[in-house]
């Protein structure tokens, strides 16, 4: 154990190494960080990826945002500080998820580039997968599933994003799915691919140049 910070904090370390972790549970904890606009399909592939993980022996686990800002970010809203802010906290508890050996799913608009950067510093190199969910504005506003579209468009509500507050895009996500021209079924499969490429599943082959 190492010596005390100047907080007189010491981490303590477990007993079971990452390896005989992954060993035991059959995969690798990995955070699948699904980012884009609102309406854009997010919760829905995350729910439907859970589900199809879950009924295959693997344990996974949503982190949403509608969700999460019920409870443990109850007191941020969506100017850019707290968007900031909502993220750091959903990172350190996803790398916690990963930690602990478990596929964490999160659906974060998560708008910032530098945000979405700074979760990815707190992972391994292959634990941080990132996907852009690029469905686009025009098919998220027409579908509008709860209603905050219109009323963002009649000034209703402030910073809303991709109306009146910005979404900065990845430059190089490791996986894009735009649920406008691909069937959840055919989302959930890409990802499913991913996951197996990049030997987060049992009998994966490791990260590959291809995705
Ligand atoms: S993030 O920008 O901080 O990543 P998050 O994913 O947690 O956002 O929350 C987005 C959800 O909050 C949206 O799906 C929508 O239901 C709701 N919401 C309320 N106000 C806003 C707003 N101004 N901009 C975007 N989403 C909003």
């Amino acid at each position: 154990m190492g010596r005390p910070d100047d907080r007189n904090l010491t981490w303590h370390p477990g007993k079971v190494s990452p390896e005989r972790r992954r060993a035991l549970l059959g995969q690798r904890g990995a955070v699948v960080w699904l980012t884009g606009l609102s309406g854009s399909g997010k919760s829905t592939l995350a729910v439907e990826l859970e589900h199809a993980l879950l009924e295959r022996g693997h344990v996974a686990f949503v982190l949403d945002g509608d969700n999460v800002r019920h409870g443990l970010n109850a007191d941020l809203g969506f100017g850019e500080a707290d968007r900031t802010e909502n993220i750091r906290r959903v990172g350190h508890v996803a790398r916690l998820f990963a930690d602990a050996g478990v596929i964490v799913l999160t659906a974060f608009i998560s708008p910032f580039r530098a945000d979405r950067a700074a979760v990815r510093a707190l992972l391994p190199d292959d634990a941080f997968l990132e996907v852009h969910v690029s469905t686009p504005l025009a098919v998220c506003e027409a579908r509008d599933p709860k209603g905050l579209y219109a009323r963002a468009r009649a000034g209703e509500i402030p910073h809303f994003t991709g109306i009146s507050s910005p979404y900065e895009a990845p430059e190089r996500p490791d996986l894009a799915v735009d649920t406008a021209q691909l069937s959840l079924d055919r989302c959930v499969e890409r990802l499913f691919a991913l996951l197996t490429a990049r030997g987060v599943l049992a009998g994966g082959r490791g990260r590959t140049d291809q995705g």
